[in-house]
Parts: C-alpha cells; structure tokens; sequence
C-alpha cells in the first residue's frame, strides 16, 4: 500500500536530512513543508513574527492534498513539524490510514546544542522553548531518538516498512482463517498468529502459510511478544477468538506488548455491552477498539463477509481499507461493509442481524414443515422453493433448496437429522436487548424459544404420547405458503431493523438504517432480494410499516396469512414465527386495544393510575374499585 511518510519534531531535530535521506533510500519522492507556505506566511516568519494556528491551516491544507495526490499512484515523504495532534490531523485528513508518522525526538539541551552548532544557525532558547511548549507528543508515531546517526534513523525506519506487516490476525479457526486468505488476496502484508498447546494445536500459523500459496509473504506467530513487535505502527490487530471470556484474556496477553495508539479490532460474535466496556478499559490504556460484526461463515469470510464495525470513526478510519477491502461487495461494487456508529453499535447490529436470521431459518423450517405434513417429499418440496427464488430469494432460501435435496444412502439426509436446535446465545441476547428497550421484536423471541422447546426432545416425545396432538392433513396451496411466508419475512425485518432503531435513540447512536440494509445485501446470512428492496424504504423511514409499497404489499398478503395461521391452529401444527408475525400486525394495526384492562387491574390492586380517554390534559387517575 502506497504511503505518506510525515517526519515530524521541533524545529533542529534533522527533520529534513533524515527526509532527503529517506527519499533517496526507498526512491520516493521528498517534500519539505516549508517550501510550501503561502507569500503571507513567508513575509510573517522574515519579520520574526511567529505563525499562528489560522496561518498554519492552509499551509497544512496543501500539504494534505499534496499528499493525497501523491499517495494515489507512490509513496512520498513529507517533512513538516506537525508539532500539535490538531496539525497532525489535518495533514493526514482522508488519508488516515496511508500516513505513517515518524517523530524524531530530542531533549531541549541536545537540540539547542545542535542548532547553535550549526554554522549560519541559531535559535534563541525562547524561540526553541516555545517549540517544545506547544509541541504534543504523537501516540501513533515510529519514535527514533536524534542521538542516533542519520544513518541508522533512516536504516530503522526502511526496516520498520519492510519487515513489519500492516494488519495483524489473532487466531486462526475457522473464520480467522478465512479472513487472512482473503487479507493476503488482496495484497495486504499480514502477520498470523495462534497459540501453541503442545499435543494439540502445534505449528498452527506456520502450517497454516505453507498450505496456501497466497500468505507467502505472510508472517506466522506462535509468540505473543514477536507478532505484535512484528507489525508496523500503529498496530493493527484484529482479534478471531471465541467471544466471551477468551477476548478478555487475549486482550490482556496482548496489552503489555502494546503501544499508545495501537488498534484492537473485535471480529468475534461479542456481546454489544461488553463491547463498551473494552472500549472503555483500552481506552484507559491508549488502546483503540473497535467492535466488529462479522457475517458470511466460512465462506463469505474467504470470499467477502458483510462487515458491521463499530467505535470511534477516527479509529474506523485507520482500519477502514483493511476491513472495506476484505468485504463483500454490493450490486454497485461498493464494499458491504460501513462504520454503523459509535461504541458497540456494530456488534449491536450484527447481534440483531442474528436475530433476524434466527426467525428467517424459523420461518423456512415452518413452510417445510406445512409441505411435509401435506405429504411432500424433501426433493419436492426443495422444488416448490426453488421456483420461489423468482420471488423471494435469500441466501438462507438457497440453501434450504440444497438441504433438501442432499440425501444419506436412500433416504433424505434431513429426516435423519435430529430435530433438536442448538443456538450460541445471540438471539438470546437480542430477545434480552428487546425486552431492555421495549421494543417487541415478537418473531425473535418466538424463534428462539422454538429452538429452546425443540430442545426438549425427551418431554415432547411423551407429551405427544400423552395428549395424543399430531397434526393431521393440511388443506393450503402452495401459493397461500409463500405468500405468508412472505408476510412472516416483512414483519421480521420490520421488528429487527426497529429495535436497532430503538437502540440507536436509546444510546444515542447515530446510524444509519438504509446502510444498513445494504451492508447486508451481500456476504452475510440474511442477504437477500428484501434487504436491497429496503435500502430506498429506509431512506425515507427508520419504520419500514410507513411505507405505502410494504402496506400494500402486506394487505395483499394477509388473507394468505390468515388462512396458512388458521389452517395450522386448526390441524395442530406449530407454527411459531408464522402465528406470531399475523398476531403482531393485528396488535400494531389496532387502535383500541384491550391495554385498558391491564391499566385498570394495574391501578385496582397496585393503585398504579391510568389515563383517561375525555381527560385530554394527560393526567393520571386513581380509582377505589371495590
Ligand atoms: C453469521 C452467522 C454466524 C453464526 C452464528 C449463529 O452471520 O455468519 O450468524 O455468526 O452462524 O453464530 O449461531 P447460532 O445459530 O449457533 O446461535
């Protein structure tokens, strides 16, 4: 990757020698700063009238789209003294991630002793004491002492671009795998790293390179200390580990070899508020994190997850090309992968994403269920969603189709899977972070308790001996399925994509929901033909259920909703997230519910108050019922 290499330090620290020599080292073109400052600026500093931050700003500007021009098609060095973080931030503006710092430091006396060595120079002690007054210590920078010979500064800093990698991965399953093949694809140097347990995970990282041709130039690691030492500064590292406990102690193994401004990226399923609470413990340490969801399994890691990144947007744009350039892409080429906000709003998203999928999986297992009963065979019914795909296609849909048709000696492999449903806590946590923030996102709760009652195997088998209930013969066609299938999916995504609008009120994220929908129109598990079709609904309306097309569409779907439901009830045949999709859009849609009850028990028994209906004013109203 092409970079801008910023020397920067107090006035007399070698700056430009360091940056000529430099240049002719790596054959880069060399600017100095100060031959770039406008006439007025020139006329200030000849008079000994020194320059003040609004005269520094379009100096630096045009430093900035200098290197921004350069960096398009080489690397460059700059010089410039870049003394305050805020000069700092406007060279490297749009170009976070290519800037490279190097800070040349000294102590007062050895650079006064410099300076008035040298012949035709002097500075007055005021002139450097005001240097070191406002200089601000970079935390992202190669430091190199000016004690050292050009030379050597120079041969370090050559060193550090060529020996060091820019990303780091830590841990090599399933997923970290696949995500530094796709890194190493796409040209980033990378370091990998995975633990060493003799007798059972020996040699992991180095038998990981030598099986694939692509991290030749990859750097394997089974040693804390030399992987971190091994990356370019700032450090980027993104962690692959199971979440939970296990990120906990790998941040902390990794903390002492870490510098201020080093990056730690999060790729786990990790929980949204234990996200925060890193945040906040690295940011203690001058350690930036960045929470992100990752989605696509195996496959979509190696060739282009869905990426959903959260925490600090400048933080974000240090790691952005690394995670954008590894990301799927959607119909116009551009990556699925977006900052979604601040804190753990990304693992936020990702977490409802989850959700969603768990009721899309739910609801495909539901219309599975409804043709089986109605005597199809899995290669028939695999048929019946195949010609859907015209329709409703998804990633999920697809491989339902595949499932289906895959069979085991003569049978269908399906019916001889056991029909018990693990899960591995998301859809816990989102039916709790919809209980947390009052926003009924029914359908996921009803797929995870599905899985949940499925896991009762051993009480359902006698129960089932016991109330003799067996769904008997259901009389549906096949378009009455898929149409409420349909209607299951819109309410789905309504509910999901509220409680992260909720979420984003509630934590006062700033996001985004028709990015959003589009981060997941590729690369992840729930991509489909719904989520591209809301990237314009979410334009207009965080509440997909205001647009008049989803009204229409949804009146449209109900009388095949309500006769699939009432068919199921009628035949005893469970059908959760179905029922409960049409049970919600009658609760939302009524004007006067039957809340009043409630509010009326409330005040009886626990004097809670209720408002009245001709009492406009708001106020709240007690009755001695009895
Ligand atoms: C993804 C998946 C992935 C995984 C989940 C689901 O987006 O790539 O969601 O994160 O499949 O862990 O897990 P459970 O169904 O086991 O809860």
């Amino acid at each position: 990757m092409n970079q801008v290499i910023y020397i920067m330090g107090v006035s007399g620290c070698g700056k430009s020698t360091i940056g000529n020599l430099l240049s002719e080292a790596l054959k880069i073109p060399f600017f100095d700063g100060d031959d770039f400052h406008p006439e007025a600026n020139v006329a200030k500093m000849s008079k000994g009238i020194p320059l003040n931050d609004e005269d520094r700003f379009g100096w630096l500007q045009t430093l900035n789209e200098l290197g921004k021009k350069q960096v398009e098609n080489n690397s460059c060095v700059i010089v410039c003294s870049g003394l305050k973080q805020m000069y700092r931030d406007i060279l490297s503006k749009g170009i976070e991630s290519k800037s490279m710092w190097v800070y040349l430091s000294g102590s007062f006396n050895q650079i006064e002793e410099r300076v008035n060595k040298r012949s035709g120079h002097f500075m007055s002690s005021a002139l450097l004491q005001s240097q070191f007054d406002t200089l601000e210590e970079p935390i992202n920078a190669l430091q190199l002492d000016i004690s050292l010979k050009p030379e050597e500064i120079v041969k370090k800093i050559v060193k550090e671009l060529d020996m060091k990698s820019e990303f780091g991965l830590f841990g090599l399953g399933v997923m970290g795998k696949s995500l530094s093949r796709n890194l190493a694809q796409k040209g980033f140097n990378i370091s990998i790293f995975n633990r060493e347990v003799k007798g059972s995970e020996e040699n992991i990282a180095i038998d990981f390179k030598n099986a694939h041709s692509e991290l030749e130039k990859s750097q394997p690691f089974s040693n804390v200390e030399a992987f971190v030492n091994s990356l370019q500064i700032p450090r980027r590292i993104m962690l692959m580990v199971n979440a939970g406990k296990i990120t906990d102690m790998v941040i902390d193994d990794l903390i002492p070899y870490l510098s201020d401004g080093d990056i730690l990226i999060d790729g786990g399923n990790s929980n949204y508020l234990k996200t925060k609470e890193r945040y906040d413990y690295l940011k203690s340490k001058n350690i930036n994190f960045i929470g992100v969801g990752v989605s696509g399994g195996e496959e979509g890691a190696l060739k282009g997850p869905s990426i959903m990144p959260g925490g600090n947007k400048e933080t974000y744009e240090l790691v952005k090309p690394y995670l954008e350039g590894i990301a799927a892409k959607d119909t116009n080429g551009l990556p699925c992968c977006t900052y979604v906000g601040e804190e753990g709003s990304g693992h936020f998203v990702k977490m409802v994403h989850n959700g969603i999928e768990y009721v899309e999986m739910q609801l495909l297992a539901e219309v599975y269920t409804i043709f089986n009963t109605m005597g199809r065979n899995p290669d028939e019914i695999a048929n019946i969603l195949e010609s859907w795909k015209s329709d409703v296609d998804s990633y999920l849909l697809g491989i339902t189709v595949d499932i289906l048709r895959k069979k085991d000696g003569d049978d269908w492999l399906v019916n001889k899977i056991v029909d018990k449903a693990g899960n591995k806590g998301t859809g816990n946590w989102t039916t709790i972070a919809t209980a947390q923030l009052g926003a009924p996102s029914t359908l996921i709760a009803s797929a995870l308790f599905a899985r949940y009652t499925s896991f009762y195997k051993e009480e359902r088998c006698n129960a089932n001996e016991k109330f003799g209930i067996s769904p008997s013969e259901l009389n549906l066609n096949s378009d009455d399925v898929l149409n409420a299938y349909q209607f299951g999916r819109i309410i789905n995504h309504y509910q999901g994509l509220k409680l992260i609008s909720e979420a984003g009120k509630a934590y006062s994220w700033t996001l985004n929901l028709s990015e959003i929908a589009r981060i997941w129109t590729n690369g992840c598990i729930i991509k489909s033909d719904f989520a591209e079709a809301l990237i314009p609904v979410l334009k207009e309306d965080d509440n997909i259920l205001t647009n008049p097309s989803i009204i229409s569409q949804l009146k449209e779907l109900k009388p095949s909703i309500n006769k699939v439901v009432a068919e199921c009830i009628l035949r005893e045949l469970p059908v959760a997230c179905l029922s409960e999709s049409v049970n919600f859009l009658n609760a939302y849609t009524t004007s006067n519910s039957s809340a009043n009850i409630i509010q009326a028990q409330r005040d009886y028994f626990g004097a809670h108050t209720y408002q009245r209906i001709d009492d406009l004013s708001g106020d709240f109203h007690h009755t001695n019922w009895n």
